[in-house]
C-alpha cells in the first residue's frame, strides 16, 4: 500500500539561539531555512516565544518574505501572537503551550479545559485562511477536543517517547510508540490532518515515519545540534532518508 507523503518540517530556532548567544547577526535563521530547504526540507517551522529567547520578530518577517516553502509558525494562544499570525499571514499557525521558566515545550495544549481560551484563537485563524495545527499528547480525549474546536490539524508530542528512548527504557518507548499509533489512527478516522514532532533524532524517527495517519514532521533540536557535525544540509539530507526508510518499511 502506497502511503502519503510524509513532510519534514525544519525547525531553526535553535540557530537563533546560538546567534542570540552572542547577540548579533550570526548564525543566521534565515539562511539556515534557505539552506534546509536546498537540502529538501518541505517547510520551515519557528516559535516565536512571548520572552523571544530565540526566533524574534524580524525573523518571522525576513522568513515570510525570503522563504518559498511554506511557513508553519508556532505561538501560544495569547492577543498578541494572533496579531502577529494576522499581520504575517503564515502558512501555518500551531498552537503550543508556553510556560516562561520551561526549556522546550514540555507537553500538549490543555485542549479539553482550555477550550473556551483557544476557541476564538483557532476561529480566527481559520478565518483568516490560516491553517490551524494543535499541539496534543496522544490522547483520545484531546484529539476529540481539537476536533470539536474545528482545527483541521493535529501534531501529536512525540516527546515521552523520545525521552523514553533517551533513557534507555525500551519498554516505556514501545508503549508510548504505540500510544502514537492509536492517537494517529483516531485523529484521522475523525477526520484530523495528523503531524508529529519533539525530541525526534536519527535513531528514533523510523518508527513514527512508519505511521501511516502522519503527514508530517517538525524537526529542529537535533538537527542544528547535529549541524554542528555534519552541517545542516548533510543533516536535512540524512534525516529525510532516515524518515524514508521508516516510511518504506510501513508500505513494506
Ligand atoms: N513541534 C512543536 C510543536 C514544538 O514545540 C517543537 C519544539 O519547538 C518541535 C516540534 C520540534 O522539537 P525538537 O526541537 O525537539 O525537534
Amino acid at each position: 500500500m502506497a502511503l502519503p507523503y510524509l513532510r519534514l518540517g525544519v525547525n531553526i530556532d535553535h540557530v537563533a539561539t546560538i546567534r542570540n548567544a552572542r547577540g548579533g547577526r550570526h548564525p543566521d535563521p534565515v539562511r539556515a531555512a534557505h539552506m534546509a530547504t536546498l537540502a529538501g526540507a518541505d517547510g520551515i517551522t519557528a516559535h516565536l516565544r512571548e520572552d523571544r529567547r530565540h526566533i524574534r520578530d524580524e525573523d518571522i518577517e525576513r522568513l515570510k518574505r525570503q522563504i518559498l516553502t511554506p511557513l508553519n509558525l508556532e505561538m501560544a494562544a495569547t492577543e498578541e501572537m494572533l496579531e502577529i499570525a494576522v499581520r504575517t499571514r503564515p502558512h501555518a499557525a500551531c498552537l503550543v503551550p508556553e510556560k516562561r521558566t520551561e526549556r522546550t515545550t514540555e507537553g500538549g495544549l490543555d485542549v479539553v479545559g482550555g477550550h473556551g481560551h483557544l476557541a476564538p484563537v483557532v476561529d480566527r485563524l481559520c478565518r483568516e485562511g490560516i491553517r490551524v495545527s494543535l499541539f496534543v499528547e496522544p490522547q483520545v480525549e484531546a484529539l476529540r477536543a481539537a476536533r470539536d474546536l474545528g482545527a483541521p490539524v493535529v501534531e501529536l508530542h512525540t516527546g515521552t517517547y523520545a525521552e523514553a528512548g533517551f533513557a534507555g527504557d525500551d519498554e516505556k518507548a514501545a508503549e508510548e510508540l504505540d500510544r502514537l499509533k492509536h492517537a494517529a489512527a483516531f485523529g484521522a478516522s475523525l477526520g484530523l490532518e495528523i503531524h508529529a514532532g519533539h525530541g525526534l533524532t536519527f535513531d528514533n524517527v523510523r518508527p513514527v515515519a512508519a505511521i501511516p495517519q502522519i503527514v508530517e514532521l517538525n524537526i529542529g533540536h537535533f538537527l542544528v545540534g547535529e549541524a554542528v557535525f555534519m552541517g545542516l544540509g548533510e543533516a536535512v539530507r540524512a534525516m529525510r532518508a532516515a524518515m524514508d526508510e521508516g516510511r518504506a518499511l510501513a508500505s513494506a
